[in-house]
């Protein structure tokens, strides 16, 4: 028998360079969602994710399950290792992080290499935790999902290759997740009147992205960053001015901001030629970075033990740039907002998420934006905005509970086998009317976006 079959989510299987055995029939265990579309029916074991993207109940089911699942969720795109176990009714039973935050400190960013070993370090510990805190074990879970991409391909190796260890020894059912879907999502599971369409502001340390949620699986991306991610921008003037990065560069220069003044320093405010929905980052630190300059800053000194001059003049600095980076989103959703409810009058919320949501200035500025357009913001709590095993979990539940979702991997997967990740995957398409002349020089894209792989699907349903 072949691996895929008609309820494949995101071609989480193995590439088809590894030979494949034959897999037992998914059996599985008396839930109370067995009617969900669990078949052994099944396709080429040479399938193509873009060529065939198969999988999908016909019939949506209940947007909010209603049925008791209990979902363990694992993320390592990045530099944190989470693990958490969600019910289905929104119940979070458990959440364990460990971060990489002394190596990121130590080195100034993130390097793959080393994010790899310190997730296999701690990726057993963190999962059993998360079982223990939530009082469970595996025998008690209704399915695993893992974060497959947008991230780094070392590191979300670690966390696939322990959910498919999991999954195919108590014979679970994997979620393949996408990271910035996960982001999004979970402010459904914080906000249960969140309902589709919505749409979504997503900052974090790799990516900055305005989407229109028109359903699950189904975005419109109205903006993206063309160069770097507001988070890059302040992890690297964290570094630059000397900041204490153990709890990453957007705390500190949150922080120090409070302090400062923020119109003390006119940093021009990017992309204002442009009248699109895209961002760019990498000319305002390139500001920031001869402002930090001129005035003679010494990053080796810790903000810490600097003078008072010294410190004055990094929280002006922190605060301008702050302050502009944030006008720049102000903008850009301003002009989002305007085509978003040109294509779905009907948008209620803003969703604000992803590591950068939870900084309180960037939240005020938001609201008000949102507000003045009649529209509601949303945010989750600043800890299910940074990297966690919540949004993955919660986001397996909403995709199981359509029926997208994998079978079991085989029990006795070998350790060393290639895994379909998806470092570079947009969430959805681009919307064309809002297409940028300033393009990316990141345009490579491995994978079809998530929104065309599950739309194509549901057509083939037909
Ligand atoms: O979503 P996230 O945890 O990981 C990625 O997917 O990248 O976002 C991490 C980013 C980092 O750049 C970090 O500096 C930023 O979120 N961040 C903040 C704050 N907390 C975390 N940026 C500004 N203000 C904060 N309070
Ligand atoms: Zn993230």
């Amino acid at each position: 028998m072949a691996l895929s079959s008609v309820f494949w989510r995101l071609n989480l299987l193995s590439k088809p360079s590894v030979s494949l055995r034959a897999l037992k029939p998914f059996k599985p265990k008396p839930r109370p969602m067995s009617s969900l579309p669990i078949s052994s029916k099944s396709n080429s074991s040479n399938f193509s994710a873009s060529k065939n993207p198969t999988f999908l109940d016909p019939k949506p089911r209940t947007p909010y399950p209603q049925h008791d699942l209990i979902v363990l969720g694992i993320e390592t795109s990045c530099d944190d290792t989470a693990a958490a176990v969600v019910k289905s009714n929104g119940e979070i039973l458990s959440q364990v992080i460990s971060s990489q935050a002394d190596l990121l400190a130590q080195y100034g960013g993130v390097a793959p290499k080393m994010a790899e070993e310190a997730h296999l370090q701690v990726i057993d510990r963190v999962v059993q935790e998360a079982l223990d805190k939530a009082n469970l074990t595996e025998r008690d879970l209704s399915a695993v999902a893992v974060t497959i991409g947008p991230g780094l391909s070392l590191c979300l190796r670690v966390g696939v290759r322990k959910a498919r260890k999991i999954a195919g020894t108590f014979s679970l059912p994997i979620i393949g997740v996408h990271h910035m879907e996960a982001h999004a999502l979970v402010a459904r599971l914080t906000e249960q009147e969140l309902q589709f369409p919505f749409m979504a502001l997503l900052i974090s340390g790799g990516h900055n992205v305005l989407i229109l949620a028109r359903d699950l699986g189904h975005y419109v991306q109205l903006g993206t960053t063309i160069d770097d991610a507001i988070g890059e921008a302040y992890d690297k003037i964290a570094k630059w001015l000397g900041l204490d990065l153990r709890r990453s560069g957007g705390p500190a220069i949150e922080e120090l901001a409070q302090e400062g003044d923020a119109k003390s320093i006119k940093f021009s405010t990017p992309m204002k030629q442009h009248k699109d929905c895209n961002f760019s980052y990498a000319g305002l630190k390139t500001q920031v970075r001869l402002a930090i300059e001129s005035k003679n800053i010494n990053a080796t000194i810790p903000v810490s033990s600097a003078t008072s001059e010294d410190r004055r003049s990094r929280a002006d600095i922190a605060a301008s740039f702050q302050r502009v980076a944030v006008l720049h989103l102000e903008e850009r959703c301003e002009r989002a907002i305007e085509w978003a409810l040109k294509i779905e009058p009907s948008v209620k919320h803003m969703v604000v998420s992803g590591g950068v949501a939870s900084n309180q200035y960037v939240r005020a500025r938001l609201d008000q934006v949102v507000k003045k357009n009649n529209l509601q913001l949303v945010c989750p709590p600043p800890s299910l905005c940074t990297d966690n095993g919540v949004m993955v979990a919660w986001t397996g539940i909403e995709n199981f509970c359509m029926g997208r979702f994998d079978p079991p991997p085989p029990a006795d997967e070998p350790e060393d086998i290639e895994f379909d990740l998806r470092p570079r995957w947009p969430l959805g398409e681009e919307y064309a009317e809002g297409r940028s002349e300033a393009r990316s020089m990141r345009t490579a894209r491995i994978h079809p976006s998530l929104t065309s792989l599950v739309q194509a699907s549901l057509q083939q349903q037909l």
